[in-house]
């Protein structure tokens, strides 16, 4: 492997497990302390909210070894059961932050935004474990990678919303950084699955004929 794609693979693997790591912050230190702007989900939503923070980091923690070629070819009844834990955790946060997003303080295009997110993330990922449940293999390949691009928000939405917050400020940056930290990714991961000359590609053209 050239020096970018293990950069690529790094990357993906170390931003997506210390993502995961760092969001269950509040287990130790209460949501409180430990994300304040969503303590007041606490007394609205409180099961949507303890369901979303539980669940989703496990998805984001799951999501590299499901794309591990070697785990995959190896063990794939490792690979089966982490496809159902995975399935499982985003049934649960993806239900709980569609209730969130629709109580968040901060307005109408956030909430949209995370609301979209979250009935997509659910129909990506269902769609892609009916196909497994169903041995369509090459199909199923090409929803999760819906599912994960979209499952990525989380570690997007961390990177830009910094950025976001400094050049316009935490009021107009959150609600940008709802949709900036999906669309591009779902934008990213369509592509990949049309250009010609890629492997996914030609998984498409296989499944089809
Ligand atoms: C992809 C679908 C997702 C949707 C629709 C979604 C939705 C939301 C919403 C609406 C909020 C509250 C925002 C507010 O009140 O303003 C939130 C917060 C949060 N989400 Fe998600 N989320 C998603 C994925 C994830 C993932 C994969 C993780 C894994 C790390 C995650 C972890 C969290 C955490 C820890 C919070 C509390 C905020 C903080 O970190 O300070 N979410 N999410």
């Amino acid at each position: 492997m050239s020096a970018l794609p293990r950069i690529r693979t790094f990357l993906f693997w170390f931003l997506s497990l210390a993502i995961a790591l760092a969001s269950w912050r509040w287990l130790a230190l209460g949501v409180e302390l430990s994300m304040p702007p969503m303590f007041h989900h606490v007394f609205k939503k409180p099961v949507a909210l303890y369901v979303h923070i539980f669940f989703a980091p496990v998805a984001l923690a799951l999501m590299p070894f499901q794309f591990w070629a070697g785990l995959r070819n190896r063990r794939p009844a490792v690979h089966r059961w982490l496809g159902r834990g995975y399935g499982m955790a985003i049934l649960f946060s993806g239900t709980g932050g569609f209730f969130i997003a629709l109580n968040t303080n901060a307005g109408p295009v956030a909430a949209s935004g995370f609301a979209l997110l979250a009935v997509l993330w659910l129909a990506t990922t269902a769609r892609g474990i009916q196909l497994a449940m169903a041995r369509r293999i090459a199909e199923h390949r090409r929803w999760m990678i819906r599912s994960a691009a979209l499952t990525f928000a989380a570690v997007t939405l961390r990177l830009y919303l910094p950025l976001l917050a400094a050049a316009f400020g935490f009021e107009t940056g959150y609600p940008i950084v709802a949709w900036l930290c999906w669309v591009p990714n779902l934008l990213i991961a369509e592509w990949l699955l049309l250009r010609p000359q890629s492997r996914l590609a030609l998984t498409r053209l296989k499944s089809s004929t």
